[in-house]
């Protein structure tokens, strides 16, 4: 596996190698991103994997400071699942000077949900993905990108961004992975201490009796929601919120289609201790 870490290096490994198939993190990988990067290998002609901590989605009380950087395991990770090119710029290559041009996404689907409860987030994903698709794919004449479906709402940001920019860049999404008690994989829950943990499962929960409740019409879909969140509060969560949605727009669906088999997402985000985790559900 090679590896760059300025946008002239990348950009140069990437020659002659045909189109690539591209999955952007932020390091300290578990299986859900090498799931992705399997999934990249069957998309493009050169497989590239970038690592970047990217301070422009996080607030000032989050966590950019402390986010698990675990280099040297993530190396050898993606070696493993034989990923061709490992883009790893320092914040001096993708930020040389104060990023002022950002990308404004389309407030009715960036501004509810995390968007609502993390202000600009979106905004900084939006940023920093352009950015990186413009790193791998300016001179590629585009290629695939692989996003991870637990961060639903984002996978369904970016989509939009390519869409309405028209990039020639497929946009491919993989499963989340899970641990076998149903806790989706994520970066973050390397946070939960040992009693957490054990209660981790209940968020992914919470989500399938809602999702079950919801289709049946068992009450009001405000009143359902509410359960939930009062269902996970008992279990020691602090849930932002916990609710369905359609999956085409990620607005409140009508009842009509609680009643019929209407693609819905339940969609989750709850601290435990002080672990803000996110999870969510088709169905
Ligand atoms: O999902 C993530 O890890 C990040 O939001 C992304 C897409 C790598 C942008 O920083």
């Amino acid at each position: 596996m090679q590896i760059t870490h300025s946008i002239p290096e990348l950009r140069a490994a990437l020659a002659q190698r045909g189109k690539p198939a591209f999955v952007p993190t932020m390091g300290n990988l578990h299986d859900g991103h090498l799931s992705l990067v399997r999934i990249a290998k069957q998309h493009g002609d050169v497989t590239v994997a970038s690592i970047f901590v990217n301070r422009l989605q996080f607030l000032p009380h989050e966590d950019f400071d402390s986010y698990p950087r675990t280099w040297d395991a993530d190396c050898e990770k993606l070696q493993s699942q034989g990923c061709d090119i490992l883009f790893a710029p320092r914040e001096k290559d993708l930020y040389p000077e104060p990023q002022l041009f950002k990308i404004q996404p389309d407030p009715a689907l960036a501004d509810i949900l995390e968007g609502a409860f993390r202000p600009g987030f979106f905004t900084g994903v939006c940023t920093v993905v352009m950015k990186l698709f413009s790193s791998v794919f300016a001179t590629t004449g585009g290629g695939t990108a692989v996003f991870g479906m637990k961060d639903y709402q984002q996978l369904m940001v970016i989509r939009r961004m390519v869409q309405q920019f028209a990039l020639p860049i497929d946009v491919i999404a993989g499963n989340t992975a899970r641990a076998d008690d149903g806790l989706a994989l994520s970066s973050r829950n390397g946070y939960l201490n040992t009693d957490e943990r054990h209660r981790a499962m209940a968020l992914s929960q919470a989500l399938k009796t809602l999702a079950d409740a919801a289709r049946k019409g068992d009450a009001p879909l405000a009143a359902l929601e509410a359960q939930a969140m009062d269902a996970l509060r008992a279990q020691g969560w602090q849930p932002d919120y916990l609710t369905v949605r359609n999956r085409s727009d990620l607005l409140a669906p009508a009842d009509a289609s609680l009643q019929a088999s209407a693609p819905l997402v339940a969609l989750g985000a709850a601290r435990i201790g002080n672990t803000r985790l996110i999870d969510n559900l088709e169905f």
